[in-house]
């Protein structure tokens, strides 16, 4: 091919390894990095470590075409692409600003060890003003035998959703590129038309924009959830219906209808974690208080307590020796990612009531059990099992299988018809037809 590009991916997390397979279905030489030896085995055998729709076979693909590689060298991998990019966690500190151990690491092994001209991209989620930073570590870091080393900076944030990461990847909304240098608008277009997005769909600014707009989209996006959160809970303090408000604010091009599904609340590794990391940049770069922000958390936080109150309520506060069913533990549905969900205070409250919890979850299960074992506490293969003689459902992730299922008494065999949809999403006329109490947010 004629445009293919060599391309090192360091780090093999969801980003890393998304962003690698897709560059290399392109057509592009990919070398991925990993410190985690175990990893970078799997991967070489096309196991997929992550659970991403499609992810796998692309994988797969990749693999038999040659077009992807697995390393844990250094060397090999600040050598083998022009293009090196750090996809490397920045975990949240204790102060809520991202950590740049790794990230700094990452750099390091790049600086330390590569022979010819580097263009570093940063896709990790990092503090504004964090390609001077790199800059910085690249200069002081510098091989004495290699001093001249040239390089170039460049922020790509990344907006990929988990469940449809690779779509997102190669059909973007938009590909966000922060350089000052003109040589890099060249080629890093050349990468992204390789690949097939679009040359229109390629948005060129400065580093620090770059660096803003992940955080300030995530940021917007989670502010839209919660002010559709507080509009539930007002809906249903006046009688309106949250649903038909969503739609009817929706439908104004302006507002647009996507994220504004109200409900018990986001969780994921992303918003809270960026939501944090912006008020503590905003606090320490800029001396300014984000007060939306503060109040999208804190919004968040209560609808999150949502389903337990109303549970709790329903049986006068005595929940001890109760049966309780609980649908979904992912903090969406098509992911088995547990980080943040509102499934885990839920439990942990269910559990310290006294209540006997049996949860299901199509993919998340075993993620969740290392976050919560206790006698009182079942994971059921089955959803049959779950509602058996229960005294309650509790529905916190709209997986397909929960919408479609047959809600037929004898289906369910309940102790008491009390369904909780904590994401509006069960049909409340068919349910109330059946003899269910339906309680739900925001109707
Ligand atoms: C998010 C961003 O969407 C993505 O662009 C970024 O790069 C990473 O963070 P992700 O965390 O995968 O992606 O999840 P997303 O689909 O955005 O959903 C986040 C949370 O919001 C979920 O818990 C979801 O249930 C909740 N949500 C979403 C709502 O409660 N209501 C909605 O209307 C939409």
């Amino acid at each position: 091919m004629k445009n293919q590009k060599k391309i090192s991916v360091i780090g093999t997390g969801y980003v890393g390894l998304v962003t690698a397979v897709c560059f290399a279905k392109a057509g592009h030489e990919v070398l991925c990095f990993d410190v985690d030896k175990k990893k970078i085995a799997k991967l070489s055998r096309g196991e997929c470590t992550i659970f991403e729709p499609s992810l796998e076979d692309l994988l797969k693909e990749a693999i038999k075409k040659k077009k992807i590689k697995f390393t844990s060298d250094k060397i090999k991998s600040a050598n083998h692409g022009l293009f090196q990019f750090l996809c490397v966690g920045t975990p949240q500190s204790s102060d809520g600003s991202p950590n740049l151990k790794f990230i700094r690491e990452a750099i390091k092994g790049i600086a330390a060890n590569a022979k010819s001209r580097k263009i570093i991209i940063n896709k990790s989620t990092v503090p504004v003003g964090m390609t001077d930073i790199v800059r910085e570590i690249v200069r002081n870091q510098k091989n004495s035998k290699y001093s001249n080393l040239e390089f170039d900076v460049v922020s790509n944030p990344e907006f990929l959703r988990e469940g449809s990461a690779v779509n997102d990847f190669l059909f973007p909304d938009r590909v966000v590129i922060g350089t000052s240098s003109k040589n890099v608008v060249k080629e890093m277009s050349e990468l992204y038309i390789q690949a097939g997005i679009p040359k229109k769909k390629i948005i060129f600014m400065s580093e620090k924009s770059a660096e803003l707009t992940k955080y300030a989209a995530n940021a917007f996006l989670a502010t839209k959830i919660s002010f559709i959160n507080e509009m539930a809970n007002l809906s249903e303090a006046l009688g309106a219906d949250i649903k038909e408000v969503s739609s009817g604010i929706g439908s104004d091009s302006r507002i647009g209808n996507s994220f504004l599904n109200a409900g018990c609340g986001y969780g994921g590794s992303c918003f809270p974690k960026d939501i944090d990391a912006l008020i503590t940049i905003a606090k320490q770069q800029a001396k300014k208080e984000l007060r939306i922000l503060e109040e999208v958390k804190s919004i968040n936080n209560n609808q999150k307590k949502l389903l337990f109150k109303k549970l709790s309520k329903s049986y006068k506060g005595k929940l001890k020796g109760l049966k309780i069913a609980v649908w979904g533990l992912a903090f969406k549905p098509n992911t088995d990612d547990v980080r943040e969900s509102p499934s885990i205070d839920l439990i942990k409250k269910l559990l310290s009531a006294g209540a006997k919890v049996f949860v299901h979850d199509p993919e998340a299960m075993d993620q969740f059990k290392k976050i919560i074992k206790s006698p009182n506490l079942k994971y059921c293969k089955k959803i049959s099992t779950t509602t058996r003689s229960a005294d309650a459902l509790l529905l916190v992730t709209d997986w397909e299988e929960y919408l479609s299922y047959d809600f037929s008494k004898d289906n369910m065999k309940m102790n008491n018809m009390k369904i909780f949809d904590g994401r509006l999403c069960l049909n409340k006329k068919d349910l109330v037809e059946m003899g269910y109490e339906y309680i739900s947010i925001g109707i």
